[in-house]
This record gives structure tokens, C-alpha cells and sequence, in this order.
């Protein structure tokens, strides 16, 4: 056993990792561009001003995913080049250019997966008060509705929302991302319930209005403890630190989750945050709570966890010696072994890989070629993981590599590269690197070779 013959293979990316063309076509400006101008914020005062060019060179890189043999693209739509206020005025340019993009993959054989939202945010609406506003969730389902009406004849696949954990908690709670605030704890949350309830008006939106079935779902980070060893106490330690609610923190998932897929927050964060909750009705959280088709899961790592002396969750050192990224996240393969098994107990929906790569420090060896063995490694190791998920039964239906080339990588700017394809950010010259052809291996032989 292992992945059925249905399993959908892809790679990943972001529209302002990317695109680049910032000024192009009549786009508004997004809260990224605004931060990328603040001095310090960014490594190097990288922005996403040019990117990979994406914007100008999408038919050269369809070319090179098709090449690749992969079954699906993971994209995200810029809302300000579709809205450039974010509300009211549709700029033609913008829809149309991913218009053109849905129809190159599908006559490739792609099936184009949207993310509606991977966090460039309308400046304009930020201004307005963004995710505190009241207004926002419907300013969300507005925009959906004008992707849908434009692409929903040929898109199926949607995510509503990347990572709000990132945007919400980077960017509104912590400051290291855009917009750059740091907000009391209580107007965390109530961004978080905002974004939250965006989520299911759009959800509705796409039910309604797309005219190929839609199947939808979204795409969190999703954190998770793994159990130190396969103690039936450890694993349940690790289960239960994933879903716990100990502290102010944007990281904690059944925050996220328990909302969408159980319809209520989890009730130990209820109480801890006490009187920094927002209050709601029932009826929003009936929309919050509208039904999805599979919940898209981002895993990079997690951390280790066993049983204490009173079986509660203890955290595990990790030694110094043990493998790194070059973003210094650990390499914990497992994570794509407990991650499904354990959201999927929860939650009960089929899951779909929607983020998992490798940051590594490729350069372009004095063969002209890129090679990369980390990368093949992580990505061998952490695929065998998934695999051991789908035997035991987990219902996965895909792996979207991320990502498909190197981009920028939000403050950490150009320095980490997750692509499977190298980029020289000079000449914009593509190069596929040994972790393309080998992914390109896995992709045709559906994985039985790992
Ligand atoms: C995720 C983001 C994605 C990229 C990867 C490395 O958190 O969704 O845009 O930055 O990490």
C-alpha cells in the first residue's frame, strides 16, 4: 500500500514571493510593500518588488512544471491586483492575468489550486483598520466572489487562506511580518475571529458561485508535538500538546481549527483568555463552522514531547548535534507521520499536504549544475513518513512540494531558497536543480520508490 492511484502530486508557491511587477498592470499596493519600505524589517532590505519575475515569465515556468510531471500547482491570487483598493473597482488586467495562467496549466494537464489569500493584504483596507474592522470579513467574501465569478468555471480546487497564524500572529501580535503591529492580546483575537468568520463567508461564497463543483479546504502552519518514543504515553502526550491552548500565542492550531471543523473554540483557551475574547453570536459561528472538503496541512517540523511523571506533556531537549535547516528549523521527519494522523483523528476530513520543502544553501557548482542532496534527503525522508500515514490508512490526498523555485522568503528576503528550481535573481535564469529531477522520479513512479 501507500499512495492510491488518485494521489495528486504539485509543487507550491505565493504571489508576492514571486511575481514580482509590483507596479504592473494597475496593481494596488499590499501591506508587504509597505513593510519591505521600513528600514531593518527585512534581510537586507530585500522586497518583493521584482521577486522571480513570475509576473512576466509564467509560460517559461509552466513549461518547466510540466516537464516536472507534476498533477497540480499551488498558487495564490494578489487580492490587490485583482482589487487594487481591495473593495469596489475589478482591475480587468490583474483577473486576467491569472485568467491566462488557469488556462496554460489545464491545457498542460495542471489543475490549478487557488489560495485565495497568502498574505498580501490590500493596503487601502489596512488603513481602514484591515483584520480589526468589522467590515473585513465581508470585504473578503466580496473579493472571493470576484475571483470565483472569474475562474470558477475551471478552478475546483480552493483554499481560502494560508497561514493566518503568519499574518495574525507575525504580523499583528509579534511584528516581524506585515503589517508589522503589535496589538494587545484582545485585538489579536479579534483579528483572529474576523479572519476567522472571512474564511467562512468565502467558503459560502465559492459553494455558491463557483460553477465547477468546488472542493475546498485551507492552509494552516500546523504545529505539532511528536511523541519522543512510541510509548502509547508519549503518543498521547504529543497528541494532546498539539491540541492544547497553554498560552497567548497565534501558534496554537485548535484555535484555528476547532472553530472550523468542531464549531466552538477550544474551551481551555476560552478560559485562559477570560475577558480578552471577543464576543460573538452562534450564527457566527455557523459560518465559521461551514462545511470544508479537506484541511491543507503546512509542516515543516515539530517539536519533541513525552510523558511526564503525571502523564502530561513534557518538552524533550533536542541535542545541538541533530539536523538543522539553514532557517535553523529542525529536520523531524516524523512530522509527516503524526501531523495527518493526528489532525486527521481530530478532524476528520482528508488531508492534503499543502507545504513541505526544504530551506538549504544552494549555489551553482563550477559544473553549472545546482546540487542539492540535503534537500532530496529531507524530502525522501519526510515523504517515506506520509506514505507510513496513507498505509496505516490516513486519508491523504496530495503533496504539493514547497516550493516550486526559490522566491523571497517574506523578512528572511533571498538568503533561503526552498526551490526545486534555482533562481539567479540577476539574470532571472531558472535552473533546475538535482532535487527536480529526483522529485520528477517520485512524481512518475506515484511515490513506490521511496
Ligand atoms: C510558510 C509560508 C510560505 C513559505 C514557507 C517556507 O510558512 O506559507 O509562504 O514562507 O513557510
Amino acid at each position: 500500500m501507500g499512495f492510491d492511484d488518485n494521489f495528486v502530486w504539485g509543487v507550491s508557491t505565493a504571489s508576492y514571493q514571486i511575481e514580482g511587477a509590483v507596479k504592473d498592470d494597475g496593481r494596488g499596493e499590499s501591506v508587504w510593500d509597505m513593510f519591505c519600505r521600513k528600514p531593518g524589517v527585512t534581510f537586507q532590505g530585500d522586497s518583493g518588488d521584482v521577486a522571480c519575475d513570475h509576473y512576466h515569465r509564467s509560460e517559461e515556468d509552466i513549461r518547466l512544471m510540466e516537464e516536472l510531471g507534476v498533477g497540480a500547482y499551488r498558487f495564490s491570487i494578489a487580492w490587490p491586483r485583482v482589487l487594487p483598493t481591495g473593495v469596489d473597482h475589478i482591475e480587468l488586467r490583474g483577473i486576467e492575468f491569472y485568467d491566462r495562467l488557469v488556462d496554460r496549466l489545464l491545457a498542460a494537464g495542471i489543475q490549478p489550486w487557488v489560495t485565495l489569500f497568502h498574505w498580501d493584504y490590500p493596503l487601502d483596507l489596512y488603513h481602514r483598520g484591515g483584520w480589526l474592522s468589522p467590515d473585513s470579513p465581508k470585504w473578503f467574501a466580496d473579493y472571493t466572489q470576484v475571483v470565483v465569478d472569474k475562474l470558477g468555471d475551471r478552478v475546483q480546487h480552493w483554499m481560502t487562506q494560508n497561514e493566518p497564524q503568519c499574518y495574525i500572529g507575525l504580523g499583528l501580535h509579534a511584528g516581524v511580518h506585515a503589517p508589522g503591529d503589535k496589538l494587545r492580546w484582545a485585538e489579536v483575537l479579534l483579528a483572529s475571529h474576523h479572519s476567522l468568520l472571512a474564511h467562512g463567508l468565502s467558503v459560502q461564497v465559492i459553494r455558491a458561485r463557483a460553477k465547477t463543483a468546488p472542493i475546498i479546504g485551507l492552509a494552516p502552519a500546523c504545529a505539532m508535538a511528536l511523541p519522543d518514543t512510541d510509548s502509547a504515553l508519549d503518543i498521547e502526550a504529543a497528541r494532546s500538546a498539539t491540541f492544547s491552548i497553554t498560552s497567548e500565542s497565534a501558534w496554537q492550531l485548535a484555535w484555528w481549527l476547532d472553530p472550523v471543523f468542531l464549531g466552538s473554540y477550544p474551551a481551555d483557551g476560552e478560559r485562559l483568555y477570560g475577558d480578552a475574547m471577543p464576543s460573538y453570536s452562534p450564527e457566527e459561528m455557523k459560518t465559521i463552522s461551514e462545511p470544508v472538503d479537506f484541511l491543507g496541512m503546512n509542516v515543516y517540523h515539530g517539536r519533541r514531547v513525552c510523558a511526564g511523571a503525571d502523564g502530561k506533556p513534557e518538552n524533550v531537549a533536542r541535542p545541538s548535534s541533530e539536523p538543522i535547516t539553514a532557517l535553523k528549523w529542525p529536520v523531524e521527519p516524523s512530522c509527516l507521520y503524526w501531523g495527518p494522523k493526528f489532525y486527521h483523528e481530530r478532524y476528520r476530513v482528508p488531508i492534503v499536504i499543502t507545504e513541505n520543502g526544504l530551506s538549504n544553501q544552494d549555489w551553482v557548482a563550477l559544473d553549472g549544475k545546482v546540487h542539492d542532496p540535503q534537500r532530496i534527503d529531507y524530502l525522501h525522508r519526510h515523504l517515506r513518513e506520509l506514505q507510513r500515514a496513507a498505509t496505516e490508512g490516513v486519508p491523504i490526498l496530495g503533496y504539493l512540494q514547497w516550493s516550486f523555485m526559490d522566491n523571497f522568503e517574506w523578512a528572511e528576503g533571498y538568503k533561503e531558497r526552498f526551490g526545486l528550481l534555482y533562481i539567479d535573481y540577476k539574470t532571472q535564469e531558472r535552473i533546475p536543480k538535482d532535487s527536480y529531477y529526483w522529485y520528477r522520479d517520485v512524481v512518475a513512479t506515484n511515490g513506490s520508490k521511496l
